[in-house]
Parts: structure tokens; C-alpha cells; sequence
């Protein structure tokens, strides 16, 4: 089997995710009510400032568990997924929203002969500091920008022909298409679709997202998917508490 002993080394740096929506609020929220205490504290109203201080905790834990994911939880989880893939190294595969390339420079440390092409919009509300030449100086740190590929452009309409790829991964990225429509899901599918028609035949899908992956895995049941999986990927990755990314990894038909 391929080594994998380099995936948890990490000599980029790949930011945060939704800096704005989502590590922002808890962050201050927590900063608040503590300072509100310590200023009940001060003037000696103790009742206040335990009470104050209580209010603090669910959205300081909030904060430490979504800092402690993005930089950190999300690539020990990643490093798994790809141990378990046991790759053969010659793969060509797809990172489809790969962002500041935090799983494209994984991927790419497990295929040694192979390709990589990280696929986005670079949008800095889903991850701060986004932007190509970033991701592309992360990859040269790693010591795989040679092997990798990036390109703009929307996982809607993935600019490549059909049948390109052994693998297509992606991480935290669907959810982030039309994310405050809860109800409206067929877009979203719409990018499984995409994900599924440029996989060779007996090509692999491995996706980690928040909220839907139910989902994902029945829209890839529906379109002939084989051995579909779907579980929760535990509290590394965790961007509150109990809300946390699911794992879906499926196989094209041969
Ligand atoms: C939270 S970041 C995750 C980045 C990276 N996959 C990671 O795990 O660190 C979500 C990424 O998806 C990208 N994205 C959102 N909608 C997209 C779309 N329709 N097509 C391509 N990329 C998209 C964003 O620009 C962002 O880079």
C-alpha cells in the first residue's frame, strides 16, 4: 500500500472557514458576556457576573470547537478518508470547491504519479484569504504543486469532459451553494450530478458536508451509484456542538 505518513504534516496555511458567518459570532458573543463579567465583577455584583459569565461558556465552547475544526480536526479526518481509499498513487482526481487547497495538497501527497485539479470560485465568506495564488503557494509548500491543477470555475458546471477522473472529493464546499436556501435542494444535487458525470466508469466519490449528505447519498442511490456510504464524521469535525460534516463515499458503475 501507498505511504501515507506525510498527510498529517502541514506546511501551509489554509485560513478558516466562513470566517465572517461562522467563527465571528460565537467569538464575540463569548468576548462579550466575559467582559460583561468582569465588569459586573468589578463592581461587586457577583449574581451578574456569574450569570454572565454562564452565557459566556455555550458560545466560547462554540468557538474553541470551530477553531479547533478548521484548523485542525478537519485535515486529521481528511488524512483518514484517504488512508482508507488505499489509492494506487497514479489517480487523477478532482477537488471540487478545494478553496485554499487543504485537501487537493492531501490528496495529491497520495498519488505521486497522479493529477490533481482543484476546481473554485475562490469566495472569501467561505474561507478567509481564498484566492488561486494562495492556494498555489500552499501547494508549493507541500511539495506537490507540480502534480496539481487549478482552475475557476463553478462546481455546477464542471468545465471538463465526462468520464475525467479515478476520484472526485470534496470538502465542506457543496453546502456552500445557495447555503440560506434550506428547502430548495435540487442545485446542490445538481453538483453530485456533475461530480458523478465527470468520474470514470468505476471511479470513487468521497464528499464531506455539513447539513445534507443524507441527501447526496439517495440523489447518488438514484443515479446507479454503487456502494453508497454515509455516516457522521464524529466531533474533529464539528463546527458547533453536535453540528458536525457527514462522509459520503460512493463507486461509478464499471
Ligand atoms: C468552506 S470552503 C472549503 C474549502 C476546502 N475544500 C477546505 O476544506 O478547506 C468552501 C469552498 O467552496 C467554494 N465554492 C462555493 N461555491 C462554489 C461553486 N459553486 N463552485 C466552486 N466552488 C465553490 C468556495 O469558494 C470555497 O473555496
Amino acid at each position: 500500500m501507498l505511504s501515507t505518513a506525510g498527510l498529517r504534516e502541514r506546511r501551509g496555511d489554509y485560513g478558516v472557514d466562513a470566517p465572517l458567518t461562522g467563527l465571528l459570532p460565537p467569538g464575540a458573543a463569548g468576548l462579550a458576556f466575559t467582559l460583561l463579567a468582569a465588569f459586573f465583577g468589578r463592581r461587586g455584583q457577583p449574581t451578574a457576573a456569574k450569570l454572565a459569565l454562564a452565557a459566556s461558556l455555550p458560545a466560547s465552547l462554540t468557538f474553541g470547537i470551530y477553531l479547533h475544526t478548521t484548523r485542525r480536526g478537519k485535515f486529521l479526518v481528511w488524512a483518514e478518508i484517504l488512508e482508507r481509499l488505499e489509492l494506487r498513487g497514479d489517480e487523477q482526481v478532482l477537488d471540487l470547491g478545494c478553496g485554499r487547497g487543504a485537501v487537493t495538497a492531501m490528496v495529491a501527497k497520495v498519488v505521486p504519479r497522479g493529477k490533481v485539479v482543484g476546481l473554485d470560485l475562490w469566495r472569501t465568506e467561505d474561507q478567509s484569504g481564498n484566492s488561486p495564488e494562495v492556494t498555489e503557494a500552499n501547494l508549493r509548500a507541500e511539495g506537490v504543486v507540480d502534480r496539481c491543477e487549478l482552475r475557476t470555475g463553478d462546481m455546477l458546471n464542471v468545465p471538463v469532459a465526462d468520464g475525467s477522473f479515478d476520484l472526485v472529493v470534496s470538502s465542506l464546499a457543496i453546502h456552500n451553494i445557495d447555503e440560506r436556501d434550506v428547502r430548495h435542494h435540487e442545485r446542490r444535487l445538481h453538483a453530485i450530478d456533475e461530480a458523478v458525470r465527470v468520474l470514470k466508469p468505476g471511479g470513487r466519490l468521497a464528499i464531506a458536508d455539513l447539513l445534507w449528505t443524507r441527501r447526496y447519498a439517495h440523489r447518488l442511490r438514484e443515479l446507479g451509484m454503487q456502494d453508497v456510504h454515509q455516516k457522521s464524521l464524529g466531533w474533529r469535525f464539528w463546527y458547533a456542538p453536535g453540528l458536525g460534516a457527514g462522509l459520503v463515499l460512493a463507486r461509478k458503475p464499471a
